[in-house]
């Protein structure tokens, strides 16, 4: 593409978002429901009709929005993602997007000073409802993951699995409905195990999957103990020291023969891509203190450091993010 048109197309990136966060903030997902004028929606918000009638139109154009006869409407597959107490409400992910806003408005001082802008865990851990929420959103986006990288990896030949990280648990949760053989342990910090605790019982798999609270810094993680230690989403955030010795406890905690898994955000060698991989280690290195995408290989590396061989890379691109595996000499 020519410079002046990539530029061009690039500047615009933003105002997508703005339009679909500003849509979410005033809930004019929640007028959508039936087919309504805009002027309807205006006077139920309390909003200007003409600029209301902008916004709707510009998310018709995002294909987000149906419009006919002068009235717009949410399609129904997509009021599950969109309205409120939706069954896969985006709602809250959206929201923090827009909590980010900000902060990618002080990228120049990150570049200069490589210093955080925001911690994450203050963003959300300093409120338990955004806490929760968060938890359930990452429950919703790892789903397509877990089934992608079932596909890929035999995760049915193991019989103990560790979620290191586990979150929600979804990838324990959705491998041991796969796999009626599979036990699995979540291991994270006590406030998101409760809400694990609450996916468990509402996949009821009480009997196979259990919580272990605790700090992957400072506790052990067994000693081969698992055939199947997953991490997900982990890794970027933190900075290369501490993702090595980390990955060195997961690999500790396998038997030899058990499997690694490594899911998650990673560039290639050379860091310019993927896309996403690139501005989600700018996203991540502002959020935490030295947390990165970090690259394929270093992440290799730190598996042939602790043992690992028949180490494999490859893409989800459903997510998209990389995945590598390997097994524990
Ligand atoms: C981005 S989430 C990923 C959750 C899940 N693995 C997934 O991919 O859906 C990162 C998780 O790591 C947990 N975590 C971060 N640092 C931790 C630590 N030092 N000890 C235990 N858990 C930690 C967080 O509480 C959070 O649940």
């Amino acid at each position: 593409m020519e410079t002046d048109k990539l530029i061009g197309k690039i500047l615009q990136g933003y105002q997508p978002a703005c339009v679909v966060i500003t849509a979410n903030e005033l809930k004019i997902f929640d007028e959508l429901k039936q087919p309504v004028t805009a002027k309807q929606v205006a006077e139920n918000r309390n909003l200007d009709p003409e600029a209301c009638e902008r916004l709707l139109n510009a998310l018709t154009s995002l294909e987000i929005v149906t419009k006919e006869n002068n009235t717009y409407h949410l399609p129904q597959d997509s009021q599950e993602f969109l309205v409120t107490g939706g069954s896969h409400s985006l709602q809250q992910w959206i929201q923090l997007s827009a909590d980010l806003y900000p902060v990618w408005g002080q990228l120049s001082a990150f570049i200069k000073s490589g210093i955080l802008i925001k911690s994450i865990m203050d963003m959300l851990g300093g409120d338990p409802h955004k806490m929760r929420a968060f938890t359930d959103a990452m429950h919703d986006k790892a789903l397509k993951a877990t089934w992608m990288i079932a596909r890929e990896i035999p995760v049915g030949d193991a019989k103990n699995m560790l979620d290191v990280g586990g979150g929600p648990g979804t990838y324990a949760l959705e491998w041991c409905k796969l796999h009626t053989h599979l036990k699995a342990t979540v291991f994270d910090i006590p406030p998101v195990l409760e809400v694990a605790k609450n996916y468990i019982e509402k996949y009821q798999l009480e009997e196979r999957v259990s919580t272990k609270p605790g700090d992957f810094h400072k506790d052990d993680l067994g000693d081969s103990q698992y055939d199947l230690v997953l991490m997900a989403n982990i890794l970027h955030m933190y900075d290369a020291d501490m993702g090595n010795a980390v990955v060195s406890k997961a690999v500790k905690a396998l038997q030899p023969g058990g499997r690694i898994v490594l899911h998650g955000f990673c560039t290639d060698e050379d860091q310019t891509g993927p896309l996403d991989d690139t501005l989600f280690s700018l996203n991540i290195g502002m959020l935490t203190e030295g947390g990165r995408a970090h690259p394929v290989n270093e992440k290799i590396n730190w598996l042939k450091g602790s043992g690992v061989s028949d180490i494999r890379y490859f893409r989800v691109e459903a997510t998209p993010t990389g995945v590598i595996t390997g097994i524990r000499s």
